[in-house]
C-alpha cells in the first residue's frame, strides 16, 4: 500500500465550496473572490494571439511579463518571480524556507491556504488573535518564538477584508528578527487607497517579500498568474523549486497586457469599490455586523453559526452562493464576494426578507 508522508496524512483537504449548479438551475457563485467584471480586451486579444505559438514553451524567466509589471510599478525586473497564481509562490516559498521543527506564524483569520502550505511544507502553523476582524502586530510579535521562521501577513486580509496602515507593518518589520521572513500577501492591495509601492520597498531589507496577484482586479484568475517581489539572496534559492518557466504563454501574453492596462484596472477598482459600498450601506442598514472591507468581498456577521447556515440555504435555493466560513472557524459569517449590481442588490433583498421573518436567531 502507498501512503503519504505523516504530515501529509495528518492535513485535512483544502475545501473549496460547492458552486455547481443542481440541473436545471441557474447559481450565481459569489464565493471565490473572483472579479464581477471581465479581464482587459487588450488581455483577451493578446493571451488569444499568444495561444497561436502554443507549442512553444514561454520563454525563460517571464521576460515580458516581467518588463510589464517592472514598467508600471518602477521596480527592478530581476527582483520579480511569476509563477501559476500566488499560491503556488506561497507554496514554493513555504517549502523553501520552513520545515520540519519550524514554525510559521500568521493572523487568526489570515487566508486559508498559508497553513495547508505551510503544513505541506512539514513546518508547524500557529495563529495570533485579530482584534475587532483586525490583524494585531502586538499580537503577532507575542506569539512570535525562537522557532518562527515565517511570518505571513494577509494584507488587506481575507476573509475579514480589513487592512492595517503601513506604519504598522513596518513596526512588525522593525520589531523580528533578520533572520524571520516576512510575507506580505498583498493579493487585494489594488483596491486599497493607500499606495502599495511602500511596502515593496520593504523587500530591499533582505528579509521581506510581497505577493500579488492577477486573479483578482486583474480578472484573470482562470489564468493563473502570481506575481512576487524577493530580495535576490532568497530569488535565487525560489528558482531552484521554482523554475523560470511556470506560467503558459497564452497566461503570460495576457497578464502583460492586462498589467499595461492600467486605465481599465483602475475603472475596475472604481466599480467595484461603488458595488461593495453600495452592498455594505445595504447590509448595515439591516442590521448586519460587516467590517470594513478594502477588497472586492465583504463579511457578514450573522447572530449564530444557525443562522448563518439557515441563510446559506436560502440563499443557494434562490441561485446564490455564499461563502460559508466554518474553514476560517467564523461559522456565524458568509462571505460575499462583490459581482454584478443587480445580483448585490438582490442578495441584500433576500436577506432583508429573511431578516423580516425573524430568522437571525
Ligand atoms: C489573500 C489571498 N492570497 C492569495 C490568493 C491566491 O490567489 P491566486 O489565484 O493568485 O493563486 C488568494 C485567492 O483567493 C487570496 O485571497
Amino acid at each position: 500500500m502507498i501512503r503519504a508522508r505523516p504530515h501529509v496524512a495528518a492535513m485535512d483537504a483544502y475545501a473549496l465550496p460547492d458552486v455547481s449548479a443542481p440541473a436545471g438551475k441557474r447559481l450565481i457563485s459569489l464565493a471565490l473572490n473572483e472579479s464581477a467584471l471581465p479581464p482587459s480586451p487588450n488581455a483577451i486579444a493578446a493571451g488569444s494571439k499568444a495561444l497561436a505559438s502554443g507549442q512553444l514553451y514561454a520563454a525563460e524567466g517571464w521576460s515580458d511579463l516581467r518588463d510589464a509589471i517592472a514598467e508600471v510599478h518602477d521596480l527592478n525586473r530581476e527582483d520579480i518571480l511569476c509563477s501559476g497564481g500566488s499560491m503556488a509562490l506561497i507554496e514554493t516559498t513555504m517549502r523553501c524556507f520552513a520545515g520540519p521543527g519550524d514554525r510559521v506564524l500568521a493572523s487568526q483569520y489570515s487566508y486559508a491556504f498559508l497553513r495547508v502550505a505551510a503544513l505541506a511544507a512539514g513546518a508547524e502553523y500557529a495563529a495570533a488573535p485579530e482584534v475587532d476582524f483586525t490583524v494585531s502586530i502586538d499580537a503577532l510579535l507575542a506569539a512570535v518564538q525562537p522557532a518562527t521562521r515565517i511570518v505571513c501577513l494577509v494584507n488587506p486580509g481575507n476573509p475579514t477584508g480589513t487592512r492595517i496602515p503601513y506604519s504598522e507593518i513596518v513596526r512588525l518589520r522593525d520589531s523580528l528578527d533578520d533572520d524571520v521572513l516576512l510575507l506580505i500577501d498583498e493579493a487585494y492591495g489594488e483596491f486599497t487607497d493607500q499606495p502599495a509601492e511602500r511596502t515593496f520597498e520593504l523587500t530591499e531589507r533582505g528579509n521581506t517579500v510581497v505577493l500579488r496577484t492577477f486573479s483578482k482586479v486583474y480578472a484573470l484568475a482562470g489564468m493563473r498568474v502570481g506575481w512576487g517581489i524577493y530580495p535576490a539572496a532568497l530569488r535565487r534559492e525560489m528558482l531552484k523549486l521554482l523554475g523560470g518557466n511556470t506560467v503558459s504563454v497564452a497566461a503570460e501574453a495576457a497578464a502583460a497586457a492586462a498589467m499595461r492596462d492600467q486605465a481599465y484596472m483602475r475603472g475596475v477598482c472604481n466599480e467595484t469599490s461603488r458595488r461593495r459600498q453600495r452592498f455594505v450601506a445595504q447590509l448595515r442598514d439591516l442590521g448586519f455586523d460587516v467590517p470594513e472591507s478594502h477588497t472586492n468581498f465583504a463579511l457578514i456577521r450573522f447572530a449564530s453559526a444557525e443562522a448563518a447556515g439557515r441563510a446559506d440555504r436560502m440563499l443557494r435555493a434562490e441561485g446564490y452562493v455564499l461563502r460559508g466560513m466554518g474553514l476560517y472557524a467564523l461559522p456565524d459569517c458568509l462571505r460575499a464576494t462583490i459581482g454584478d449590481a443587480k445580483d448585490m442588490d438582490a442578495v441584500a433583498g433576500l436577506l432583508g426578507d429573511w431578516l423580516k421573518e425573524g430568522n437571525n436567531t
